[in-house]
């Protein structure tokens, strides 16, 4: 794993305001230590939808122990609850894992789903859905295995577990509808259909397909590359969304983040779940593409990240970015 997604272990307890912006607050500190701040306690009950990927400790090999793993654990569980007390009653959690694997031999580590489990469990959380992330554009990895022993398929998913207090969190799945495909929008052309029974027994009326709902509802695996993405996200897909980021940390000599979730991800999340001026939180905002998408979407947003060379980088995901009296 890359640097990016390691935990910051650096302890010295430092939470403070790095930047704002018409809609936003970028924190610097540690998670940990801005959930005890006062800068946080204003936002307490107020979050509408937490988006986030964490970091991931490297995971060592079976013969030294899983010592790693144990206090990775216990640590994302001793988070939850406090995260959980961020949010609106009817709010959610959004959490993006990938796959990871055991250093140096061929088999997949549980410590993502271990995670999960812990972390659910720990605040009570209900699991809404448990959404696949695919990227067929991904490079092959893990490499070893992959492309050198071709012994195991290339990874190509991540696992987003969307989580929520309630049984029934804000969510509307008509606002971020499916471009219709070239068949469909024929259809709707046309207005035929052939309709009748199948042979699985669904009954299909005359006109069931034929009424434009601008979009069809989409599946629980989200195609990153775009195709049939909902069109007002489509600006967010590919590496448009990036580039202005990646040349401003170029200029400015800053490290761009090795770990950046995918805008389009975050994006649809955010539309999905949230209405214009909720409240987007994350917890690890590394480069900001949580901020910088919920800006562009108009939500407030607040994230925090523990790394200051990132939330410099940042800054350039954003027209102009003040320094702040200290609030949020
Ligand atoms: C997977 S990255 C997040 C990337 C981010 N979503 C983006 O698009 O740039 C995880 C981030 O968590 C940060 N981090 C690690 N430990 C942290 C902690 N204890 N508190 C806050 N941030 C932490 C890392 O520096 C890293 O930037």
């Amino acid at each position: 794993m890359s640097k990016g997604a390691e935990v910051s272990t650096s302890n010295d307890g430092f939470v403070d305001v790095a930047y704002t912006t018409e809609r936003g607050a970028m924190v610097h500190g540690r998670i940990e230590d801005a959930l005890d701040d006062p800068l946080l306690s204003e936002i307490t009950g107020k979050v509408n939808l937490i988006v986030t990927s964490p970091p991931f400790p490297l995971v060592r090999k079976k013969r030294y122990g899983n010592e790693n793993g144990e206090a990775y654990l216990k640590w994302i569980e001793s988070l939850a609850q406090p995260l959980a007390d961020l949010l609106t009653p009817d709010g959610s959690i959004v959490i993006e894992i990938g796959n990871a694997w055991e250093a140096g031999i061929p088999v997949m580590s549980t410590l993502p789903l271990e995670a999960l489990f812990a972390f659910k469990r720990a605040a009570g959380l209900n699991l809404c859905q448990h959404v696949i992330c695919h990227n067929p554009a991904r490079l092959p990895s893990p490499a070893a295995w992959v492309n050198l022993a071709r012994s195991r398929l290339k990874d190509s998913f991540t696992h987003v577990w969307w989580l929520s207090k309630t049984e029934h969190p804000k969510a509307d799945n008509r606002k971020v509808l499916n471009a219709y495909s070239k068949d469909m929008r024929q259809l709707l052309k046309k207005q035929s259909y052939n309709a009748g029974v199948r042979p699985s027994g669904h009954v299909i009326s005359e006109t069931g397909f034929l009424k434009d709902h601008g979009g069809s509802i989409g599946p629980n695996v989200l195609d990153l590359t775009g195709e049939h993405y909902p069109e007002a996200l489509l600006k967010f897909t590919g590496t448009k969304w990036d580039a202005k980021y990646r040349s401003y940390c170029k200029d400015n000599d800053l490290p761009a983040h090795p770990a950046r979730m995918q805008s389009s991800l975050s994006a649809f999340f955010i539309q999905f779940l949230t209405d214009e001026d909720d409240l987007v939180f994350d917890p690890f905002g590394g480069s900001n593409t949580t901020g910088s998408v919920a800006e562009e979407l108009k939500r407030r947003w607040v994230c925090v990240e523990a790394e200051k060379s990132y939330i410099e980088g940042s800054r350039g995901r954003f027209p102009s970015t003040d320094v702040p009296d200290s609030d949020i």
